[in-house]
């Protein structure tokens, strides 16, 4: 089977890896990829993501069997319709659907419509109009930029001239260009947060192994938001709250989807907040989390090629899952997330070996004049595989040990704290 996977981070990499698992005959090429991959994968690391007359090039002269599409820029753009319309096989939703994580007030719209439990919000342009709304709402105060901000688009502040502030960086001062032109100003949420990710053809779904991700840089939520420090699954919920988020979130979620004529085929990430037994939707995702897939995938035993081969065909077969934890733990560049250092030499990194139980993942790396070096904030994540969740930490932790850095920074307390 011949795939082409879009995109270049860790979870592309985890991707490449589950494919060569699970489906024996995969050839994979990943555009652009990373140095990382090349071992397994064919990649095209001179080009850019969004060359995308290259990307139909390739398609065109490959005929790939299916084209898997990673990240979420290329979703928002249309890249999916582009090459559906062009004859290829697609796991991606349409740029409609898209939308659903390319603009927060067309999530919030679409949730309001559907009944699905999320914070109260209004829709803000202005930083008078985030001063006139403010009475609606009690600290802390939270202000989520529209479009797509690379994980800089949510603010959470404590008094209301924090607010005033992040609402003058994004409408005046547009800190975050036209991401910022308009902002959900929504209520707190209080709780704690799981990542609940499943594949759909629009019509049914199939959930993945509900993840926890640590989205702060340091130990015990400390520092600041980064894409992700970490993550371990399956996470076992009670049963009524796994009902709860079936019934009140998914099924009106795919009700809405259906009545659409909009494709979606791929998968939804959804960001959901726990209190009790009771979720509150934080965030759409359109695609598969970052860590959350380094921990997800290890978990699948069906043939993972065939599955996304049928959904990019519109059918939705069984997934079976092994029995087995997962963790991964992201080492990460210093700087990260604001300014992270590259070219740093990596050590250790062609002597780690993989196992049943450890591999490494590349993210942010580069081979150059002969040496690895770090080439993006988030640089390597360790996963740990076992059949219990502290021997996949361990697993984990014990192969993050492997690899050197200057000013190496991950965190200690990965599927420890929550
Ligand atoms: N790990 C969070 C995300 O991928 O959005």
């Amino acid at each position: 089977m011949k795939i082409l996977i879009l995109g270049q981070g860790g979870r592309e990499h985890a991707f490449v890896k589950a494919l060569k698992r699970t489906t024996a005959d995969s050839e994979i090429h990943v555009f652009p990829g990373n140095d990382g991959m090349k071992k397994e994968a064919l990649c095209f690391t001179d080009k850019s993501l969004s060359d995308t007359s290259f990307i139909e090039k390739l398609c065109a002269d490959n005929r790939y069997d299916f084209i898997f599409i990673g990240p979420e820029d290329p979703l928002v753009n249309g890249v999916s319709d582009h090459l559906r319309n062009l004859g290829f096989n697609v796991v991606g939703p349409s740029q409609h659907w898209a939308q659903l994580e390319g603009s927060k007030v067309f999530a919030k719209e679409f949730m309001i419509k559907a009944k699905i439990p999320t914070a109260k919000y209004v829709l803000v342009e202005t930083v008078d109009q985030v001063k006139q709304h403010i009475q609606q709402f009690t600290a802390p105060y939270v202000l989520k930029a529209d479009g797509l901000a690379a994980g800089k688009g949510v603010f959470i502040c404590d008094t209301p001239d924090e607010l005033f502030a992040a609402a003058e960086n994004i409408f005046e001062k547009k800190t975050l260009g036209s991401a910022g032109s308009k902002a959900a100003l929504e209520q707190f949420t209080p709780g704690w947060e799981l990542s609940y990710l499943f594949f759909t053809n629009g019509k049914d779904y199939v959930s993945l192994p509900i993840a926890q991700d640590h989205m702060r840089l340091y130990n015990n939520q400390k520092g600041p938001n980064t894409g992700g420090m970490g993550t371990w699954a399956p996470l076992e919920i009670s049963n009524e709250l796994d009902n709860n988020i079936r019934k009140k979130v998914i099924e009106p979620t795919m009700a809405e989807i259906s009545k659409g004529n909009s494709v979606y085929r791929g998968v939804i990430f959804l960001g959901i907040m726990v209190n009790g037994n009771d979720p509150s939707v934080l965030e759409y995702n359109v695609r598969m989390g970052d860590p959350e897939t380094q921990s997800i995938l290890p978990l699948i035993e069906s043939n993972l090629g065939e599955f996304l081969l049928g959904l990019s065909k519109g059918n939705l077969s069984e997934l079976k899952l092994n029995r087995n934890f997962a963790s991964c733990v992201v080492l990460a560049s210093p700087g990260y997330p604001d300014s992270p250092k590259k070219g740093l030499t990596i050590e250790g990194y062609d002597l780690v070996a993989e196992t049943a139980s450890q591999h490494m993942i590349a993210s942010g790396i580069k081979r150059e004049n002969n040496q690895w070096i770090t080439h993006g904030g988030r640089v390597l994540g360790a996963v740990g595989v076992a059949t219990s969740k502290a021997d996949a930490i361990k697993n984990a932790y014990s192969l993050a040990e492997k690899v050197k850095w200057s000013g190496i920074h991950f965190r200690t307390d990965i599927g420890t704290s929550n």
